[in-house]
This record gives structure tokens, C-alpha cells and sequence, in this order.
């Protein structure tokens, strides 16, 4: 067991995203303390969540207030909780170059899609509408540009004739709820290595047989 790294996660809604985490960190599979969840909105499930695990979590109101302001809330606490890595799960607003440049390389974000394809809040939708045969979720560091910053892990996940966007949108979070553990703890381990746009992992141990196989998804090297 290695020392435990301080992670926040910020979120906005049902938050299986951050549960993954917590279920994760709690069987001790990744090595981290999820310390702080943070949320622009007061009725998001995920702070329900947090809240079930003794997780220290706040509701910072955005409306009223100047984005600079709103951030600086939310950073204030990170600083206090000695945050070593941010997790956006699900959190569906626009952080500001300076948040993201002061955070760089502890920022990550999961996204449903195989970016750069089907950037913004509905990803899985566009994706069926597009009419693509495969899609599924990317996790990244931050950069200033929305859904962009180097790539950590890919998982390819099959999109069937019968799919509606919810059962395609539940097929992806299920294979989210590896890949972002797993980046979490690449993270922990210190195999992320930022080389412009391009993240070096690594080697070590892997995750790919932590899980039944299953046909239908593919994992990206470094699972
Ligand atoms: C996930 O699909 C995530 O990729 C996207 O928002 C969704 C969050 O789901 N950014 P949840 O709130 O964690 O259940």
C-alpha cells in the first residue's frame, strides 16, 4: 500500500462517476482519500453521495457571481483540503484558463466519447444521431479548450441498432466506472507523463484482468 494522494472531485449531477471513485478508494483498489466534493448544484446526487461516505461536500452557487469569484470559492477549498489531484465527474461548467493553467497536470476530466469526436454535454447523443458504429469515454488533463487536453485513456464501446440514447449513455458510464479509477490511480502511481499533447504512461501493472473480458469494449493501452 502506498501513501494515500488527497483527491476532489467536482460534480454536478447523479454522480456514478464519483461513486466509482469512492467504491474504489474504499476497497483500497486505488490509493486515494476522496477528501472534498464539490457542486454547482445545490440538488446534484452527488453531493447526496459524498455526503453517505462522510465526505466533506459543498454547493457553490454560481448564479449571482462573477465566474472569477465562483472559482475562487471552489479553489480556496481545494487548497484547504491539501487537494493533490481534481476530478471533474460530471461537472457540466466551463473552468477559466487560470483555474485550469494554476491546476495543470492535476486536473482530469471524463468525457463520453472518443475524443476529439462528440465534445461537449452530449456526447453519447451526438454520437447516435451521428450514426457511428462505435463510440464510448475518454479521460484527459484539462487544458484551456473544452474537452481537448491530452488524452489518458480510451475505451471503444459497440453502438447497437436497438440503442436509445439512455441505453447507449448507461453501456459508456458502466465502462467509466473502470477507466476512471484506473486513471486516477496511473495518476497515484506517477506513470502519467505530459509530453504536449501527448500523455506517456508508464509501464506497470495493469487493470485488464481485474474485470470479466467483455467483447464488446475495447481498453486503450495502460488500462
Ligand atoms: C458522465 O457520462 C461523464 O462522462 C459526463 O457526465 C456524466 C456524469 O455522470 N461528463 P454521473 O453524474 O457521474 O453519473
Amino acid at each position: 500500500m502506498r501513501d494515500k494522494i488527497n483527491v476532489g472531485v467536482l460534480a454536478s449531477g447523479t454522480g456514478t462517476d464519483l461513486q466509482s471513485i469512492i467504491d474504489a478508494s474504499e476497497k483500497e483498489i486505488i490509493d486515494v482519500n476522496v477528501v472534498i466534493v464539490i457542486s454547482d448544484n445545490k440538488n446534484a446526487f452527488a453531493l447526496k453521495r459524498a455526503e453517505k461516505h462522510n465526505i466533506n461536500n459543498y454547493f457553490i452557487n454560481p448564479r449571482g457571481i462573477k465566474q472569477e469569484k465562483h472559482e475562487e470559492k471552489i479553489d480556496k477549498l481545494l487548497e484547504e483540503n491539501k487537494i493533490d489531484l481534481i476530478v471533474g465527474a460530471g461537472y457540466m461548467r466551463i473552468l477559466s484558463d487560470s483555474f485550469v493553467r494554476k491546476w495543470h497536470g492535476r486536473l482530469i476530466n471524463i468525457h463520453p466519447a472518443l475524443l476529439p469526436s462528440f465534445k461537449g454535454t452530449n456526447g453519447q447523443g451526438d454520437a447516435l444521431d451521428y450514426g457511428v458504429r462505435i463510440t464510448g469515454c475518454t479521460t484527459h488533463f484539462m487544458d484551456e479548450e473544452m474537452d481537448h487536453g491530452p488524452i489518458i485513456l480510451q475505451a471503444a464501446v459497440k453502438v447497437y441498432k436497438k440503442d436509445d440514447r439512455n441505453e447507449l449513455a448507461n453501456r459508456i458510464l458502466k465502462v467509466e466506472h473502470k477507466i476512471l479509477p484506473r486513471t486516477v490511480q496511473l495518476f497515484v502511481e506517477k506513470r502519467l507523463k505530459i509530453i504536449g499533447r501527448k500523455v506517456i504512461i508508464s509501464p506497470g501493472e495493469s487493470w485488464i484482468n481485474k474485470f470479466e473480458y467483455d467483447p464488446d469494449v475495447l481498453y486503450s493501452e495502460g488500462f
